[in-house]
């Protein structure tokens, strides 16, 4: 079984087809998923500009991510769940498109960026919290947050309008 034939299975069934076919369903989940983003990506740009020591540079670091990232989780949460739906009433688009592939790689690379940070240096907080400017695994994981999430949305908005 292809991946395409998983992808046409997917978005003939009867729910994935009803969003894409509905008049309202689909741009009311696309809006969602749009909002969301608004919801998550300032606080997550905030937060990746506090660890490169642009903003906030007085305020510890742990205080600003106890601060915004309940933010970002709640966001991203709801970016995942409206773009699963989006995702599964298009499925063969995205399957074909290489805006998605790439956003797909670049939310992988989100993550693995996150959790290097959170498995490295992050375990050192306590000695850096106050730190300015923070120690450069810090910095570099900042500057690849927010170079990773520009690509993600650019990536999006060009799957919208392909
Ligand atoms: C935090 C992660 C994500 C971000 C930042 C993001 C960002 C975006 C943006 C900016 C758009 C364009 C919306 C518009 O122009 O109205 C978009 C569209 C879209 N997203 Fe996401 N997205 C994320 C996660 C996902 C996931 C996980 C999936 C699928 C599994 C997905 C599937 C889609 C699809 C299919 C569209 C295009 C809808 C269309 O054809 O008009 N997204 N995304």
């Amino acid at each position: 079984m292809s991946v395409l034939s998983v992808c046409e299975w997917l978005q003939n069934l009867p729910w994935a087809s009803g969003i894409k076919h509905s008049t309202w369903q689909f741009p009311v989940i696309e809006s969602v998923h749009s909002l969301a983003l608004g919801v998550m990506l300032w606080p997550a740009a905030l937060l990746d500009l506090r660890l490169l020591g642009v903003t906030m540079r007085r305020r510890p670091v742990s205080q600003v991510a106890e601060q915004f990232l309940p933010w970002v989780w709640t966001g991203f949460i709801v970016m995942i769940s409206t773009g699963t739906m989006l995702f599964a009433a298009e499925a063969v688009k995205c399957y074909n498109s290489p805006f998605f592939r790439t956003k797909v790689v670049l939310l992988g690379v989100a993550g693995l960026n996150a959790l290097i940070f959170h498995k490295t240096v992050f375990q050192s907080l306590d000695t850096w919290d106050k730190a300015t400017p923070t120690p450069w695994r810090a910095r570099l994981a900042g500057a690849s947050s927010l170079a990773v999430w520009i690509g993600v949305v650019a990536m999006g908005r060009a799957l919208a309008y392909a």
